[in-house]
């Protein structure tokens, strides 16, 4: 946990090298500007999110009900809403998970006393009060302003279940379950625009081989329907890790009626589910760890393609990354079954590397959704009753806001060292170059080693550039946090550096996140 910069000298300058710095500058040249080729637009929805039923991360910490001494607006913390909103949330997926194939939506409509408790059984086996149903959550999500992506229950619900919460969800006339969905306050129909069917069918979503989920989908995706024009983008659930047998099978069989399939992939430092890891107090070996794995998933997200490029060449298919971050041990005292960590550095660090990944493959990656979103693994936000405190992932998400629709740029590299430790070795330095929707060139910057600062020449178009401006995120420890008493030790800082004799080199602090504008 040494660090060798005092906090002084995060304003970048061209300073001497340290002990075991790099002395020759990477070189970093944005390509393709002006009327060049450009890489795949970054969809919004790869900044997505997931609530899930599950711990805090739904009931206390964002639905409070509307007769809590807690800020609300009809039950949702006006808090964690406003936060959320900051962060310009493009997608929500709900209701889970696990979950979400044990979930029945009848559940959670109508009369709040007339709403059945029922046992959570994939998450501490709580009750479930329902409180939180459709009408809710849709009513949180006209509040972020956001999309849904609901997921069904293809795991213990049936079709004829699934078919009429689409319906009830969309009708537009005068049929009966439009009546009962007017009955229970909303007159108009509502847009979905995500309709998953089933989560984990491989595991905790039925236990299923792909060629059996394959035939279900078949059959379900047939009675997910919806009025023309609200008609939501169909979801098929698929495989996790390094697992290639999913996306082969569900891209050959069932090509023509989804238009996604999902994958799974968590960041455990250890890669052991028994002891994941911790999520502070850890040792350098499981940061690198921990930031190897977006490197696994650039590399198997290749394969996937390589797959989807033979049974789909027309690229109709794209792929929805609807759980990734970091999963560690729970926090001491915690129940394991709510799966409460902590946030650190390396979890904003962690987010940017997989960022730059989404974008690299945003011509087939065009939805990710971070587990999740409130208290529950690497959370944008944490609370504590009345208390909120925004997680460095919180800030690493805002910070790449502009990169949301932006157009993916080339970036060529030289001199880009390795961070090595023991069995793992990754590049120190990741990068990310986007045109912004209004007309910006972006940035986004991560030095991996916790140790070394890394000086840089940026060029745009083989010329110097004169400026750059933005926010850096680091922090003297590798698991610096913020707590509710000290809410802001990891909080992004403006930057800036200019050119100077035609030539703009600045130096990456050891372990940061730096989002830059970039003035050529
Ligand atoms: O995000 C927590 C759980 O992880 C989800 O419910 C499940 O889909 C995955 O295994």
């Amino acid at each position: 946990m040494k660090h060798l910069l005092p906090a002084a000298s995060l304003a970048l300058s061209a300073l001497m090298p340290l002990a075991g710095e790099a002395a020759e500058p990477v070189k970093l040249d944005i390509q393709a500007v002006g009327t060049g080729p450009t890489g795949p637009v970054i969809a919004r929805q790869i900044y997505g999110q997931f609530a899930e039923h599950l711990g805090s991360g739904v009931y206390g910490g964002l639905w409070v009900g509307p007769d809590s001494p807690i800020p609300n607006v009809r039950g949702w913390r006006s808090d964690v809403v406003g936060a959320l909103k900051a962060l310009q949330v493009p997608v929500v997926r709900w209701p889970g998970g696990c979950f979400a194939d044990e979930y029945h939506w009848r559940d959670g409509i109508g009369p709040q006393a007339n709403r059945p408790p029922r046992v959570n059984t994939s998450w501490g086996g709580v009750i479930e009060p329902n409180t939180v149903g459709t009408h809710e959550f849709m009513d949180l999500a006209e509040q972020l302003g956001t999309e849904v992506y609901i997921n069904a229950n293809l795991g213990s619900g049936t079709v004829q279940e699934m078919a009429q919460w689409l319906e009830y969800l969309t009708a537009e006339g005068d049929t009966a379950l439009a009546r009962e969905r007017r009955a229970n306050g909303r007159d108009k129909p509502w847009k979905i625009q995500y309709w998953g069917i089933g989560n984990e069918s491989w595991g905790c979503g039925g236990n299923m081989k792909p060629s059996y989920y394959a035939e279900q989908y078949r059959q379900w995706s047939t009675f997910a329907k919806a009025p023309r024009g609200n008609r939501p983008k169909l979801v098929a659930s698929g495989g996790q890790e390094l697992a290639l047998d999913w996306v082969e099978t569900l891209s050959a069989e069932i090509k023509g009626r989804m238009d996604a399939i999902t994958h799974h992939q968590y960041s455990l430092p250890t890669r052991d589910w028994k002891k994941k890891g911790a999520a502070i107090g850890f040792p350098e070996a499981e940061w690198i760890s921990t930031l190897a794995v977006p490197q696994t998933i650039d590399g198997y997200l290749n394969k996937h393609r390589e797959i989807l490029d033979r049974n789909d060449p027309a690229k109709k298919v794209a792929i929805y990354f609807d759980e990734w971050g970091s999963w560690y041990d729970p926090e001491p005292g915690t129940d394991p079954g709510f799966l409460v960590q902590r946030n650190t550095l390396r979890d904003a660090m962690l987010a940017a590397l997989h960022f730059h990944v989404f974008h690299r493959h945003a011509d087939r990656v065009k939805m990710a959704n971070i587990a999740q979103m409130v208290n529950v693994l690497q959370a944008m936000v944490i609370t504590d009753q009345d208390r909120m405190v925004l997680t460095p992932t919180y800030h690493v998400f805002a910070m790449h806001r502009p990169f949301m629709d932006a157009t993916s740029l080339p970036v060529q590299l030289a001199g880009v060292p390795d961070y090595t430790l023991g069995q793992y070795s990754i590049p120190a330095l990741s990068v990310s170059a986007a045109r912004s929707v209004d007309g910006k060139l972006l940035l986004s910057l991560a030095n991996t080693q916790p140790n070394q600062p890394l000086p840089l020449q940026i060029a745009v178009g083989g010329k110097g550039v004169r400026a750059v401006t933005g926010q850096l995120l680091t922090a003297t420890t590798m698991d610096a946090e913020n707590r509710f008493e000290t809410p802001d030790r990891v909080k992004p800082q403006p930057f800036k550096a200019e050119a100077k004799n035609g030539q703009l080199a600045l130096k990456l602090p050891a372990k940061s996140v730096l989002v830059l504008e970039v003035q050529p």
